[in-house]
């Protein structure tokens, strides 16, 4: 089976790394010469990558096609594609919808939407995929945890989501500045916040059955530092924020 990319950016040099280092079985990765400079590292990094002259030659040689550009460039280029109706076509476009795709794509072919995140370089994270199919299903579980959605519209939600995700890193950022601002150098700044916040999520996965209100709760002492920080935190609105820019992020998305 060969696996075509159209666009070759962040998120997919990511899907394409995890693909490498994970147990699917694949002739070939096809990729488009967009971007030059990380088509060029992927195939310098990995065997089995290879370049196509342009975007069609993708979807002529492949039985997956994985569309991983900007809505702006997919709106642009989809419907001009020839596509084939024996294919899958899997859509990493954030706000392109299956109806849209449909229409774009025009041939039969199966279609479904699929959120990956970086850290699937990692063969780690969520796949949220709609609507379910147990091809696409098993394929992702290869490269982290696939969550499928029967409806769209709720798939919306966890997109909304993923929008947090520099918003998280940003956090990590500001904690490390704060600790180099009070002497503590740089290198061992970050690795005490990045191993303090991958025990934290760890701890949170291994309890994710639980409300994790539990976890909330738990981490605080009576009048400790905890209790302050989400004491403050919250009188100054900071968690009220954060659902509202998830609320403006989910608006965006439904439109
Ligand atoms: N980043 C994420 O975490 C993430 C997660 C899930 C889904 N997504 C979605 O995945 C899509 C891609 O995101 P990204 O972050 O990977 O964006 P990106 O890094 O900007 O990648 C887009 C790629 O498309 C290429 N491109 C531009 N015009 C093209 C054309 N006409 N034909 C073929 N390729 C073309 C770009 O090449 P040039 O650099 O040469 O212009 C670039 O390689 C978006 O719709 C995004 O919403 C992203």
């Amino acid at each position: 089976m060969n696996l075509g990319f159209i666009g070759t950016g962040k998120i997919a040099a990511s899907v394409i790394t995890g693909i490498c280092k994970s147990k699917i079985s694949y002739k070939k990765i096809i990729i488009s010469p967009r971007n030059k400079k990380i088509a060029l590292g992927l195939k310098r990094k990995f065997k089995k990558i290879v370049i196509a002259k342009d975007n069609q030659q993708i979807i002529d040689q492949s039985n997956w096609v994985f569309l991983s550009v900007t809505p702006t460039v997919g709106e642009k280029i989809i419907k001009d594609l020839k596509f084939k109706s024996t294919q899958t076509v899997v859509s990493f476009i954030s706000t392109i919808t299956l109806y849209q795709l449909k229409k774009a794509i025009k041939v039969k072919a199966k279609i479904v939407r699929a959120i990956p995140l970086p850290p699937i370089s990692l063969k780690k994270g969520p796949v949220p995929i709609c609507p379910p199919n147990s091809k696409v299903k098993a394929f992702f579980n290869n490269l982290g945890t696939t969550v499928e959605i029967k409806n769209e519209k709720s798939s919306i939600n966890f997109w909304s989501t993923s929008g947090m995700m520099a918003p998280f890193y940003e956090m990590l950022r500001v904690m490390t500045d704060w600790l180099v601002k009070r002497g503590v150098k740089r290198n061992n700044a970050q690795k005490y916040i990045t191993s303090l916040f991958l025990a934290l999520s760890e701890d949170a996965v291994a309890n994710s059955k639980e409300n994790l209100k539990n976890l909330v709760k738990e981490s605080q002492t009576p009048k400790g530092l905890n209790e302050q920080g989400v004491k403050e935190l919250t009188k100054a609105g900071f968690y009220r924020s954060l659902e509202r820019t998830l609320n403006s992020i989910h608006r965006r998305l439904n439109k």
